[in-house]
């Protein structure tokens, strides 16, 4: 008997120190989304541009050359969250507007709330934009331990306020941090604070969401200054803006180093949507940008970086979707990502080099408006076909760094628009033609019956989007001036 017990124990031990062994160390995750930030906006694509840290992690980590995002900001954040496409959610039409009765569904499941389960301290800083007409809506409903930044779409760096309303709250509380400060320096700060408390015995997930580089085109002078060069003063301060946040990059990383996180931290960094060429953003020599389901609209500057990565120093050119990030974050944080989403799960991919396991993906199905707006788009291996409207940036634009307004390249796009109106169809082979300046609609009829076809599938699963109209109950007013909860 004494013998058999004795040797259980010891097969137990060694099963236990084989486990302990083989099983990955839960990673800190880091996940960082900049609005509105172009792709010809960052260092490690455009030598003008300033942005030593990003550059930094990209190069020492990961460059994503192919992941793609939703053309605005609410569908993407919704793909980010919940691994499904914002033509399931209702989402696919735009953003929620500031008066809107909507959120993203409340039966899915968010990220943070698979985190949880895997033991993950959780937090989020920077904006929201899924809603929060109710309590139910909130970043601390819906999986953060905690939250600190804006839920409405955009706002004033300083005053905090956005169409008639303040919005800034810690957790659930409204507060007004200090509005003679730059809010990158405030969010900078609550960075430092959540990394410094935190309970090292724990894995940490801080979702960062940033502010910049969106409008309003706010920067103190100091960053604005670094850009002298620039003749367009609206380009010159976006410029400054991208660099502030390049320094809260640093900020970020400064503090994981002096807690002694850093080594075990993986980045994942990505934009929301394309830069917005009314704003000073630039996505050359992409086609669009924010907006429009060109590639300047929805590939993403993107890069991940971490000690876990089994390969790194390379540009990586495996297609990605915004709903992958779900079940790869989820993957990588040591959990089984749901079935029954759209995202892929990636992690193995990503962290080994390995080809992509995604194939195509749903650029948008918007039914809303058309001819006017309303789109459809696929891509299926190297092929993207375009179903209606693609959107108001239709151009190639040059950043206006030696010219005063934007240098677009417009006989081009004279040819490209009579083809549009004629045809409501445009097809391109992005691995020959990336910047989609040879619509092969009329050579490759067969295709374009092919990949038409496979978008009509998708479609049957598309729900109504739900884009109301405005609520007057959701006035600020009513809420001692904050946009607030409690309106639907
Ligand atoms: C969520 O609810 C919507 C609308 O009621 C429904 O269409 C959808 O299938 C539900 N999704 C899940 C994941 O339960
Ligand atoms: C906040 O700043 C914006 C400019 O971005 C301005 O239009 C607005 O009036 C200011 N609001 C308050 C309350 O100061
Ligand atoms: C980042 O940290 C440095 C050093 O503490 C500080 O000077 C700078 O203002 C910070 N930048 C931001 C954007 O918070
Ligand atoms: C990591 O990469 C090395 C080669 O660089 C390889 O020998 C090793 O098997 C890889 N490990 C895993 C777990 O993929
Ligand atoms: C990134 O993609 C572009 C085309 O879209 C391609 O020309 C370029 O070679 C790729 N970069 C790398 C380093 O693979």
């Amino acid at each position: 008997m004494a013998k058999i017990h004795t040797l259980s124990v010891l097969c137990g031990t060694v099963l236990l120190l084989l486990f302990t062994a083989g099983e990955a160390k839960q990673p800190h995750i880091v996940f960082m989304v900049a609005d509105d930030y172009g792709w010809n906006d960052v260092g490690f694509h455009n030598p003008d541009m300033i942005t030593p840290n990003i550059d930094k992690l990209a190069y020492e980590g990961v460059i994503l050359n192919q992941s793609y995002v939703q053309p605005v900001c609410t569908p993407s954040r919704n793909s980010f969250m919940t691994g499904v496409y914002p033509f399931k959610a209702g989402l696919q039409h735009g953003v929620i507007l500031p008066q809107q009765a909507v959120c993203s569904p409340l039966n899915l499941t968010f990220l943070p709330q698979y985190l949880k389960k895997e033991g993950y301290a959780t937090h989020a800083i920077g904006k929201w934009h899924l809603g929060f007409c109710k309590l139910e809506c909130t970043p601390t409903y819906r999986g953060f331990d905690t939250f600190y930044g804006y839920y409405q779409g955009q706002e004033d760096y300083y005053n905090r306020t956005a169409a008639g309303g303040k919005d800034f709250r810690d957790n659930k509380d409204p507060i007004l941090p200090d509005t003679s400060k730059y809010s990158t320096y405030i969010f900078a700060e609550r960075a430092r604070k959540v990394i410094s408390q935190h309970d090292k015995n724990k894995p940490f997930y801080l979702y960062f969401p940033f502010q910049s580089v969106h409008a309003p085109i706010e920067v103190p002078k100091g960053y604005e200054d670094m850009y002298s060069n620039i003749k367009n003063e609206g380009r010159r301060k976006y410029c400054g803006m991208v660099t502030a946040m390049d320094d809260l990059v640093g900020n970020i990383t400064a503090a994981l180093k002096e807690n002694g996180m850093y080594d075990d931290t993986l980045f994942v960094f990505t934009a929301d949507n394309g830069g917005w060429t009314q704003f000073h953003g630039n996505n050359y020599p992409l086609r669009g940008g924010k907006i429009t389901i060109y590639e300047g609209g929805t590939r993403a500057t993107a890069f991940i970086n971490g000690k876990m990565l089994n390969k790194t120093g390379y540009t990586y050119n495996g297609m990605m979707h915004a709903v992958d990030w779900m079940p790869t974050i989820i993957s990588a944080a040591g959990g089984t990502p749901p079935e029954e989403i759209d995202g892929i799960d990636q992690w193995e991919s990503l962290r080994t080099g390995e080809p992509s396991k995604r194939t195509e993906f749903i650029y948008n199905l918007d039914d809303i408006n058309p001819p006017t707006q309303g789109h459809a788009a696929i891509r299926v291996g190297d092929y993207k076909l375009i179903e209606g409207f693609p959107g108001v940036y239709p151009g190639w634009y040059k950043p206006e760094t030696e010219t005063e307004s934007t240098n677009s390249e417009e006989e081009e796009l004279k040819d490209q628009e009579r083809n549009v109106r004629l045809l409501g169809r445009e097809l391109y082979n992005l691995k020959d033609d990336p910047y989609e300046r040879h619509d092969l609609s009329v050579s490759h009829v067969k295709i374009v019956e092919e990949l038409s076809r496979k978008m009509a599938e998708y479609h049957k699963q598309m729900v109504p989007a739900n884009y109301p109209q405005n609520s007057d109950t959701s006035n600020p007013k009513n809420f001692g001036g904050y946009w607030s909860p409690g309106w639907c």
